[in-house]
């Protein structure tokens, strides 16, 4: 009886000396890996996403370290918390997932049926890049002094996101602008239905957003549309409901997740001149959403991008 208890103590303490053991290596090896490049880093990249890193691959870190390098100088240094309850709906209804498959899934929002990316009321047919390009600038400059007059939250978002990393800029093809608010700011954004920004820029909220599992035909939450136009920015709301553990979502199938240190606090920036947010970790988000691939490629619907003039250049 002594013995064997005598025995099963040498062998704990063995044990205990060989895990002390692995995690020394493990630690020598993390450090060997992550220590010297963190060196040539830019402070951006911070501790918490030092954590995420090691799920990533290493050419795809170096490409990761070279994104956050280009924007580096791309903030203003203002930052915006958003409260993690802020994103917990606070009615129950949509958590019954028997009572949500009935409820119906009629699409809201109408699209001109020439152009899929105009609004159906307001959409002309002569519309080029340019003037494209100008009604969506005119309409987050709008959207923009409306949010900060009225505390509304929002971050740009998937496309606008990457055209924002090139330049700052909305890229010139680019027929609308993607941002995400929160669910608590959903509230907020539809005391304002139906209302015109400027006598011009129409806020429409979709009835469905306040249930938050996929419906196909009502992804988009709400949309500011430019009546002059028929443009739109998409606006999508971002909640963390029973869905999915611990991750924040919207309503697409499958929907975006984000951790919530992936999208806040969120960082002023600038798009088009105009000031709004984008994610804490923006580099990372691309980079699950569009590759890292994103990054590098300067080529796309026939137009360059030009580093001495910071533009994509049409070059057909
Ligand atoms: C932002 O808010 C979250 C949740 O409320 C909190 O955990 C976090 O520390 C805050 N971050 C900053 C920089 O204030
Ligand atoms: C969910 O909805 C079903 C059908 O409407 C109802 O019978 C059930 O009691 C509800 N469950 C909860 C937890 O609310
Ligand atoms: C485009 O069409 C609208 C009406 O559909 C018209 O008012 C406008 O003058 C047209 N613009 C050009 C450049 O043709
Ligand atoms: C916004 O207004 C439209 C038109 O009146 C209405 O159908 C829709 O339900 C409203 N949205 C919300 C979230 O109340």
């Amino acid at each position: 009886m002594k013995f064997k208890e005598i025995k099963f103590h040498h062998v704990f303490k063995a044990a205990n000396f060989y895990f002390v053991v692995v995690i020394f290596v493990i630690t020598l090896v993390f450090y060997s890996h992550f220590i010297p490049q963190q060196q040539n880093l830019n402070p951006t990249i911070t501790v918490i996403e030092y954590q995420w890193l090691p799920k990533i691959l290493q050419d795809t870190k170096n490409s990761l370290v070279k994104a956050e390098q280009k924007i580096q100088n791309f903030n203003t240094g203002k930052l915006l918390n958003v409260s993690l309850t802020a994103l917990i709906p606070q009615t129950h209804d949509f958590k019954n997932d028997s009572t949500f498959v009935k409820v119906p899934d009629n699409k809201y929002f109408y699209e001109a049926n020439w152009d899929n990316h105009l609004d159906a009321r307001w959409g002309l047919k002569n519309l080029t890049h340019e003037k494209i390009k100008i009604s969506l600038t005119e309409t987050i400059k709008a959207f923009s002094k409306f949010s900060n007059k009225q505390g509304l939250r929002f971050w740009i978002c998937h496309g606008t996101l990457l055209s924002w990393y090139w330049n700052k800029k909305i890229f010139p093809w680019d027929f609308d602008i993607d941002i995400q608010i929160s669910w608590e700011d959903l509230n907020l954004i539809s005391k304002h239905n139906q209302t015109f920004l400027e006598d011009r820029f129409f806020i429409d909220v979709n009835p469905w957003s306040k249930f938050r599992y996929h419906q196909q035909h009502n992804v988009i939450d709400a949309r500011i549309i430019d009546k002059t136009t028929g443009c739109y920015i998409d606006i999508t709301v971002i909640a963390k409901t029973t869905l999915s553990s611990g991750l924040i979502h919207d309503k697409s199938n499958p929907p975006h997740y984000y951790e919530f240190e992936e999208l806040f606090p969120l960082h002023e920036t600038e798009l088009e001149g105009v000031k709004v947010w984008r994610p804490n970790f923006a580099i990372l988000s691309l980079a699950n959403e569009y590759g890292v691939t994103s990054f590098e490629q300067d080529y796309f619907n026939k137009y360059k991008f030009i580093p001495e003039y910071q533009e994509w250049v049409y070059i057909g």
